[in-house]
């Protein structure tokens, strides 16, 4: 799929001031720092489109963007940022679900990994929580780049064995990186594909 058009479109705390209308959205999800906001960059072929930070803790907002004018990108804050303060996390962790819970446009989640880490317990439990309450998503791997074949193969073999512990089937997943691209199409694809048995 081509990226024609990609605009800002709004940034709410309240899932009840999201767009109205009935585009279908794709949401970015993971932990603090994973590199949601890089990889929607990476995605439109726009280098600030969402703020990107070294430094955790930089989206702290559910914000829309508008793509080819007929879909939603949704870059969402990240969880699990301990050094946030626990009011705050609670706040970021009720605005985050009420999102996922509550829009009915969310048409799939893109939870983010980072490859190089081994399972970590606070996404197996991000996990369980998607699956409790029947939440359709895909996994994406980031910041591929940053290893080896060898390595990265080990850590998705790893994770891959992990995951099957959990659930039945796995769920679809993609290998990224905003570094330098990969996966770009093949992500892209999986939206239009989503996109166009939407509309038939
Ligand atoms: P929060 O909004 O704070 O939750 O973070 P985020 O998940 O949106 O992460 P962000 O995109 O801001 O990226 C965090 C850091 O990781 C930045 O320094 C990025 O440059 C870096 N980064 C993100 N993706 C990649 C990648 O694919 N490869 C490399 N090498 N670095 C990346
Ligand atoms: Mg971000």
């Amino acid at each position: 799929m081509e990226i024609t058009s990609a605009e800002f479109v709004i940034s709410n705390t309240d899932v009840k001031k999201c767009p109205a209308g009935t585009f279908p959205e794709y949401a970015f999800i993971g932990r603090s720092n994973v590199g949601k906001s890089s990889l929607i960059n990476m995605l439109t072929g726009r280098k600030s489109l969402a703020m990107t930070s070294a430094t955790p803790g930089k989206t702290l907002l559910i914000n829309h963007f508008l793509i080819n004018k007929s879909w939603y990108i949704v870059d969402l804050p990240g969880y699990g940022y301990a050094k946030r303060g626990q009011k705050m996390q609670a706040q970021l962790k009720r605005i985050i679900e009420e999102y996922i819970l509550e829009r009915a446009q969310m048409t799939n989640l893109f939870l983010l990994i980072d490859a190089r880490h081994a399972p970590q317990a606070i996404d197996m439990e991000f996990l369980e929580w998607l699956g409790e309450h029947g939440v359709p998503f895909s996994i994406v791997f980031t910041k591929a780049d940053k290893l080896n074949k060898g390595q990265l193969a080990a850590n998705l073999r790893l994770y891959l064995e992990r995951l099957r512990e959990q659930w039945e089937e796995l769920p679809p997943y993609f290998v990224t990186s905003s570094e330098n691209k990969n996966g770009r199409k093949e992500l892209l694809d999986y939206i239009e594909l989503i996109n166009k048995e939407l509309t038939t």
